[in-house]
């Protein structure tokens, strides 16, 4: 049996009218020009001096040359081969040496938008750029939460990362000693639910009484058994936010009572470089002893120690399909959000086909 949409991974099929991405804001300080493709586009992110995020081709549309080698100058990129200059918008102001600028000279600017510490970028069609289409993660804004933003460049597309989320069943195996904690958490803990959404799906796993994880360990020097719950939401086009708490076992979690959990907030946003690269933007966040950076610190080692795990399996999957396109995955039980999600994109990226066919 095959998975809706499981061969989405082998194109450079891309949902573009949606917000994704580009960098984090701190990646642009400094006048920096950041050079990063996304969805196959070469890109020039940079701020200047009015602050705002900017987005263009990375290509001069006078040879070719890479904008990102160019020269900031107020919010204006000078191109370093032959000194033609661009403003925000794409528009060339200036020819060195040349009164009139002809009529087209400009590069492709993308909407952007700043929001939360995260750079968002729209490479569809500029006029469909909703801003209230960006998912929102309020604790990246809401304060009592810290955490430490960072990136991961993954060899492998965005959908093999997906597929990784979309179950927490690989705690038990991939992340035993880190994240996970106990292999009975794949073999004793079932989802307690399961929701498909129009633009993604829900999923909440919960165990009870169980051997508290590493990383959680590592933070609160306990041994005493816990209990634990996973919510974990991933949206359209690779948004993953996930909820965890833990709470001393028997302290009545099932009933709602989570007075005397610890909780964490975690995102992660996964933007396709190319169809077999990913840009992979998170941040785990906890909301307990705020005052202690050291524990924002440790649970960041301890989830890039885990997503390393993770890496090295999900990058091999991609040599595995490179090696044979033929391959073609077998669900288990647990795949049906994937399953759900993948076909919920296929359909997506073919209705954004056929409209731009009959426009
Ligand atoms: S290639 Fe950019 S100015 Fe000539
Ligand atoms: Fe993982």
């Amino acid at each position: 049996m095959r998975v809706a949409g499981d061969d989405l991974h082998l194109h450079n099929d891309y949902l573009r009218n949606c917000w994704y991405v580009a960098a984090w804001a701190h990646e642009l300080i400094d006048g920096r020009l950041l050079a990063r493709t996304i969805l196959d586009h070469p890109i020039l992110l940079y701020k200047g001096d009015s602050g705002s995020a900017v987005a263009l081709d990375d290509r001069c549309c006078h040879r070719g040359a890479r904008l990102s080698k160019g020269r900031l100058e107020g919010d204006c990129v000078r191109c370093m081969y032959h000194g033609l200059k661009f403003d925000a918008s794409g528009a060339c102001v200036q020819i060195p040496g040349q009164d009139m600028v002809p009529k087209g000279m400009s590069v492709r600017s993308y909407p952007v938008i700043e929001r939360d510490s995260l750079v968002w970028i729209w490479t569809g069609d500029a006029d469909k750029a909703d801003p209230n289409l960006i998912v929102d993660f309020p604790y990246l804004r809401e304060p009592g939460w810290r955490g430490v933003p960072d990136y991961l460049h993954y060899d492998a597309n965005y959908l093999l990362i997906v597929d990784n989320l979309a179950d927490f069943a690989h705690l038990a195996f991939v992340h035993r000693h880190t994240l996970g904690g106990s292999e009975e958490y794949a073999f004793k803990t079932k989802p307690v639910e399961v929701e498909r959404q129009p633009r993604g799906f829900r999923v909440k796993r919960m165990h009870m009484n169980a051997e508290v994880p590493p990383f959680h360990r590592k933070v609160t020097r306990s041994d005493a058994r816990i209990d634990r719950w996973n919510v974990g939401t991933m949206h359209i086009p690779g948004i993953f936010f996930l909820e965890s708490g833990f709470a001393p076992a028997g302290s009545g979690i099932e009933r709602g009572d989570i007075s005397q959990a610890r909780q964490y907030r975690n995102c992660q946003f996964f933007t396709p470089e190319t169809a077999k690269t990913t840009h992979f933007f998170w941040n785990y966040l906890h909301n307990w002893n705020t005052d202690d950076p050291t524990i924002a610190l440790s649970l960041h080692d301890s989830m890039v120690e885990g997503f390393h795990e993770d890496k090295a399996i999900i990058e091999q999957q991609q040599r595995t399909f490179d090696a044979d396109p033929d391959f073609r995955m077998h669900p288990i039980a647990a795949d049906a959000p994937l399953a759900h999600f993948r076909r919920v994109l296929a359909q997506l990226i073919a209705q954004e086909k056929g409209a731009a066919l009959a426009a």
